[in-house]
């Protein structure tokens, strides 16, 4: 098995409306190793939330390829996309995106039981998820009875339910007081070591990207080391 868990090479990505052509990713060539944690950053509009959206096959490129867990995403239907980013990879948003008739432990459960896994084994699991975000005390709770900061450790803790190879996060505290940001922060760093996932972060926050293993910038469309 190889090495990488996400690979995108020559990718490219541009918008057209009737007069212009906006060329957000041009040929970008990207590689995460097997528990890599990596921030990427860059200016607003720079393309960041675009790259993440072709790397968990949400969005189809221009040009080039993005290779999930070795599985290339070109030429896949929409429903064979959703099944491999189900499979190996999490995604958190920065809106946490949960469910909002769904309880805390259900809303982790979601993606399992999307995977065929067994509804008692799910409910476990979940369980043990939320307690690995703290939030054990929570899981019967709805979106709506839960702090910024804990909706946002459900949608963590919803994200690694697959065991995935990889998480893609775009801003994940963005929306986050600074205080409930360094916790949920604090979290991820534990969830890392443990679990030998692979982040990659888009953030503009450049001490939480300095914690990282690697820093990129976005910039003309290509990722540079910083
Ligand atoms: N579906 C779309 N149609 C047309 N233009 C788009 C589309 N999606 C994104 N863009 C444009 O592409 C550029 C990059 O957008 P993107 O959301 O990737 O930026 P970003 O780096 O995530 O910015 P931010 O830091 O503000 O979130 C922007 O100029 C945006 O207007
Ligand atoms: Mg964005």
């Amino acid at each position: 098995m190889s090495n990488l868990v996400l690979q995108a090479s020559n990718l490219s990505r541009h918008f057209s409306d009737a007069e212009h052509r906006l060329d957000i990713l041009n040929d970008l060539e990207l590689s995460v190793a097997r528990g890599e944690c990596l921030a990427i950053i860059g200016s607003s509009g720079s393309g960041k939330s675009t790259l993440l959206h072709l790397l968990a096959g949400l969005d189809k490129p221009d040009g080039g390829e993005v290779r999930v867990g070795g599985e290339g995403l070109n030429g896949l239907n929409e429903a064979q996309r959703a099944d491999i980013r189900n499979r190996h990879l999490g995604f958190v948003f920065q809106f946490h995106h949960l469910l909002p008739e769904f309880s805390a432990l259900e809303n982790v459960a979601v993606p399992m039981l999307l995977a065929n896994r067994p509804i008692s084994e799910a409910r476990a699991r979940s369980f043990e998820l939320l307690k690995q975000v703290g939030l054990e005390q929570r899981a019967s709770h709805r979106p709506a009875k839960l702090s910024g900061g804990e909706r946002q450790r459900v949608a963590i803790a919803r994200a690694l339910a697959n065991e995935p190879g990889c998480v893609l996060m775009d801003e994940p505290t963005g929306n986050l007081d600074p205080q409930t940001a360094q916790e949920v922060e604090e979290y991820l760093e534990k969830l890392n070591q443990q679990l030998g996932i692979a982040f990659v972060m888009v953030t503009h926050d450049h001490q939480l990207a300095g914690r990282m293993d690697r820093t990129l910038l976005l910039k003309n469309g290509q990722l540079q080391a910083v």
